[in-house]
């Protein structure tokens, strides 16, 4: 028997009972009609949960990359130009994909945890560029970029813009088709709270005429636009039909997640991301913790990256998962070894919250940090029950 920890890295997430039920049911026919009902279902969510009702979702087995990979790779061709705003690991990686595509890339790049200026995106973009891509939030160094401000400059200059928000679509607010955000991407196992395996993407109509208009063919093959409308087309209205077998008991988990995000609503899943990361902030806060981010406003909400105080190291890491919480190392290359993250997306609550501060506390205390137990906790509860009215 594995024995059982909380959870808390920046993805895969804890999961309700109800979504891992879904999955343990037989599979069904991908050909069925109750299998395109449960397809069917989960677009019509989808759709709700990006806040693109002008949107057309993909919704396929894979990864988040392969979600980046579908959304540029329909949209690319080579010698296009790309500006990529560099905001750390993930945002690194779109670059990478798209110069494997053959496109012109530009980097606009900002130091870890900070953001670049517009204006260093203006410029990037002066020369025509086809695409701007920005990570919503970059789980890296758990920057949070301003998609809104910097879709309207990329569209000032005639750029469509892919989002990735793997580690943001429903627990950071984000409105794809009032931002006007072309395509936006992510995974199923961050807070949409589903495990990991189904990749999602949704283009707006913009992007789908770029699509349209290519002079040469997407170059791979199983995230071709092509193949797969015809096949969302048809689930959107209720029908089967085939281009590659789905990975149907996740898509059955994913809709029990939908169901609770609608019960929920997106404005209360965003208020409660929104005050779980304050009342954790003001734990770590009371530990004299320091966040990577360097500004507040630049803070995400789904997730913490933390520097470690002096004298700590990764052995943090350990001491944490012996008090029952599992955080994550630092991934990007100038923060390994300085920093820790702390997932909070998905069902996070406040039990989840004050569990993950008391095994800080203690892992601390047992590296000799001098840290009064109960400090971080005091500190969250405090700031919860002041939110709360109480
Ligand atoms: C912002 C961001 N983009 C892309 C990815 C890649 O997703 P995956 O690991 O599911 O391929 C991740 C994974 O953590 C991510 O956080």
């Amino acid at each position: 028997m594995v024995s059982r920890t909380l959870l808390m890295i920046p993805g895969p997430v804890e999961v309700d009972p109800e979504v891992l039920e879904a999955i343990a049911r037989p599979p069904l026919s991908h050909m069925s009609t109750a299998f395109a009902a449960l397809m069917q279902e989960a677009l019509a969510g989808l759709k709700e949960a990006f806040d693109a009702l002008d949107g057309q979702p993909f919704l396929i087995a894979g990864s988040g990359t392969l979600a980046m990979e579908m959304a540029l790779a329909n949209l690319v061709e080579p010698g296009d130009r790309v500006v990529v705003v560099d905001t750390g690991y993930f945002a690194a990686r779109m670059a990478e994909l798209a110069e494997w595509l053959e496109a012109q890339v530009i980097r606009v790049a900002a130091e870890p945890g900070a953001l670049p200026d517009d204006a260093q995106i203006e410029s990037a973009l002066r020369g025509g560029a086809k695409i701007l891509t920005i990570t919503h939030v970059d789980t890296s160094t758990g920057v949070v970029a301003p998609v809104e401000r910097w879709t309207a400059l990329a569209h000032r200059h005639g750029a469509l813009v892919v989002v990735d928000g793997v580690c943001a679509v429903g627990g950071q607010r984000f409105h794809q088709t009032l931002w006007e955000v072309d395509v936006a991407l992510t995974g199923s196992q961050k807070a949409l709270a589903v495990p990991p395996g189904l990749a999602i993407v949704v283009a707006r109509p913009a992007a789908l005429e770029v699509y349209h208009q290519r002079r040469t063919r997407t170059r791979s093959y199983y995230v071709d636009w092509g193949k797969w409308l015809p096949v969302m087309e048809a689930y959107q209205a209720g029908r089967p039909a085939y281009f590659a077998t789905p990975a149907v008991n996740l898509v059955a988990a994913m809709v029990a997640s939908l169901r609770r995000i609608r019960v929920e609503g997106m404005e209360a899943r965003w208020a409660r991301h929104e005050r779980i990361a304050r009342s954790f902030r003001a734990g770590l806060r009371a530990m004299e913790l320091e966040l990577v981010p360097r500004d507040p406003s630049w803070t995400a909400v789904t997730l913490s990256v933390i520097y470690y105080p002096d004298g700590i190291d990764d052995r943090l890491l350990r001491e944490i998962e012996a008090a029952g919480v599992t955080v994550a190392g630092a991934i990007h290359p100038a923060l390994r070894g300085r920093s820790f993250r702390v997932g909070h997306m998905g069902e996070i609550g406040l039990p989840a919250l004050l569990q993950t501060l008391s095994a800080i506390e203690i892992a601390l205390r047992r590296l000799g940090h001098a840290v009064s137990p109960g400090a971080g906790v005091a500190a969250a509860q405090a700031e919860w029950t002041r939110e709360a009215g109480a």
